[in-house]
């Protein structure tokens, strides 16, 4: 079975690649109006515990382009919602669908989905990882700088899902990733000892420090995410205190590389983690970067579903 929870134990080095690749392929024929059918006929139920704009209408959108269906499972109305167990979910949708995309808070559900079920299991985001955006973010890095190898990605604040899956992705891609977060704030290392293997196979470097301008040095791509994730909102005031060092601006971009590149996976936050001129100016791609979600999906739903 293929599926797509783990970016560390999910998709190979190689893989990785390939999934770049059939994305870019895909965005073209998209863009040129060219029908690619591959899974005619076959369902993607989508459990959602979660808000969500961009994972919702890529993967609907994106199963429509791809000749399926995609059905937008709230846990307002499913009976998830009510407690049934997540053992009995997964039988039940196995018997019914083709594959499972889910978001929710415990990473551990989202193992139990395809433990108990038999049909592939995409991660839309839990508490822990966000696999799916790290397609769309390569895919446009590449698009943006031609290659990934040997280029530095810094990501500053909280070391949360988006971080954690930065970190497998980039040192898999052979890209050095640099985190900067708050002493009590920094990723658990078990994403660290990921990305230190991985960086060891690929050759790049990886660097864990609470200082800004240390991660962003001789950065090419400063990445942001928001400073309270979906599920902490009642941490808000305490947290903007902590973070507000940790703002992407013009005064950390300087000591990046002169083209550096701005991304967030969105929604942002204008005035907290990045500054209004950075998100709206000319350095940031973060439009480029939510449509390459619709592409970055197709392609993992296309390598889940025919290669399970
Ligand atoms: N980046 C991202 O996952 O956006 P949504 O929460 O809107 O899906
Ligand atoms: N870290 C954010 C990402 C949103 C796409 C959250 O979990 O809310």
């Amino acid at each position: 079975m293929k599926h797509f929870i783990d970016l560390h134990e999910d998709v190979g080095i190689e893989e990785l690649n390939y999934l770049l690749d059939i994305a870019a392929d895909m965005k073209a024929k998209t863009k040129a109006g060219i029908e690619h059918h591959y899974l005619k006929g076959k369902s993607l139920a989508m459990i959602f515990t979660k808000s969500s704009t961009r994972t919702r209408v890529s993967f609907e959108v994106g199963m429509y382009q791809l000749g399926g269906q995609a059905l937008f499972l709230s846990n307002n109305d499913i009976q998830i919602g009510r407690g049934e167990t997540i053992h009995d979910t997964a039988n039940v949708l196995s018997g019914m669908v083709d594959g499972i995309m889910i978001r929710t808070f415990a990473h551990q559900d989202v193992v139990d989905l395809a433990k108990y079920g038999s049909i592939p299991v995409i991660n839309g985001l839990t508490d822990d990882q966000h696999p799916t955006q790290m397609i769309a973010d390569l895919l446009t890095i590449k698009e943006v700088k031609g290659e990934l190898k040997g280029l530095k990605l810094a990501y500053i604040g909280d070391g949360n899902n988006v971080a954690n899956s930065l970190l497998q992705a980039c040192a898999k891609a052979g890209m050095d990733v640099a985190i900067a977060s708050p002493k009590d704030y920094t990723c658990p290392d078990k994403y660290v000892q990921q990305a230190l293997a991985d960086a060891k196979i690929t050759g790049s470097k990886v660097l864990m420090t609470e200082d800004p301008y240390e991660a962003a040095k001789d950065a090419d791509v400063l990445y942001a995410d928001t400073w309270t994730s979906m599920g902490q909102e009642d941490e808000k005031a305490k947290r903007v205190e902590i973070f507000k060092n940790y703002q992407i601006n013009n005064e950390l971009f300087s000591v990046a590389n002169k083209d550096a590149i701005f991304l967030h996976c969105l929604p942002a936050y204008r005035g907290y983690e990045v500054t209004e001129d950075i998100i709206d100016g000319p350095r940031s791609y973060v439009f480029q970067e939510a449509e390459n979600r619709l592409h970055a999906h197709k392609a993992i739903l296309v390598n889940c579903f025919l290669n399970s």
